[in-house]
């Protein structure tokens, strides 16, 4: 696997496979990688040739309080598990390389992006749609992966391609889950062992309540249900919310529906999510 930093011979790479007819698919990440984060490097691999995957912890995705100064960095760590999962490409720019001096550029993508995490995180999808846009300007990727764990990134990331006729199809790729049923994330090693233990209940009232939902019982006592469990379990509760699972929009009669939730846990925040089968 070849690790680059710099932009000349990223291009150098990326033209080398153009020149010999070989597709590209980019994982992009933060680091800290997880099994999820090798759920995608094994479905790039199918999607495409060669395997790229950049690690960059996204200063303007973060809010002024949040964990950017913690968020775990594993960068020797990281490269050894892509090496092992077969990927080509680990493209590792610093914060000069993506926002060089001077930097004034803003992707904002309204809509999909407003509610539920983009009213919790304000200012968090732009930073994700920017650095996001600029991965794609930098790897030039026929195909780019990213996990439904993130289900309103996803969305808000179609809905940008969409938008800005980029050419490069998006794969949405299911979430990895512990034994117990816990979304994998790389904010899971905040947990300390007691809060690891309580986080369970955040899928385990996601599950119950898709389960209710898509059986019939109204949405909204179900929701609140689901808050008043979660409150109960510990969790300070920033929203359960059923919505349409293309338009993050109320729902839809006939269209998939998605039930997303954001929690905080001591000073950890978990999002989960999870698909409301039958559909009303
Ligand atoms: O999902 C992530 O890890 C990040 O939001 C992403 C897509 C790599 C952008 O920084």
């Amino acid at each position: 696997m070849q690790t680059i930093r710099h932009l000349p011979d990223l291009r150098a790479a990326t033209a080398a496979f153009r020149a010999a007819g070989e597709t590209l698919a980019l994982v992009p990440t933060m680091g800290a990688l997880h099994a999820g984060h090798l759920a995608l490097v094994a479905e790039a691999r199918r999607a495409a040739k060669r395997v790229a995957v950049s690690i960059f912890v996204n200063p303007r995705q973060f809010g002024a309080n949040e964990d950017l100064g913690r968020y775990p960095r594993r960068e020797a760590a990281d490269a050894r598990l892509l090496t092992e999962a077969g990927a080509d490409l680990l493209w590792l720019p610093g914060p000069e390389e993506m926002y060089p001096a001077g930097y004034a550029t803003n992707i904002s993508v309204g809509g999909v992006s407003e509610g539920l995490d983009g009213a919790a995180r304000p200012g968090h999808f732009d930073g994700v749609a920017t650095v996001v846009t600029k991965l794609f300007n930098q790897v030039q990727p026929n195909v780019a992966l990213f996990g439904e764990k993130d289900f309103q990134q996803l969305a808000v990331i179609r809905r940008m391609v969409i938008d800005l006729n980029l050419a490069v199809e998006i794969v949405g790729v299911p979430t990895q889950r512990e034994d117990d049923g816990l979304a994998l994330s790389s904010r899971n090693v905040y947990l300390s062992p007691e809060e690891r233990v309580k986080a369970v209940a955040l899928p385990r009232a996601l599950g119950n309540a898709a389960e209710a939902i898509a059986k019939g019982q109204a949405v909204e006592e179900t929701l609140a249900a689901a808050r008043e469990a979660l409150a109960a379990a510990g969790f300070s509760v920033d929203y359960v919310e059923l919505v349409d699972s293309a338009t993050l929009g109320t729902p839809v009669p006939r269209h998939p529906r998605r039930l997303l939730a954001a929690v905080r846990l001591g000073s950890t925040r978990l999002i989960d999510n999870i698909a409301v089968n039958a559909l009303a």
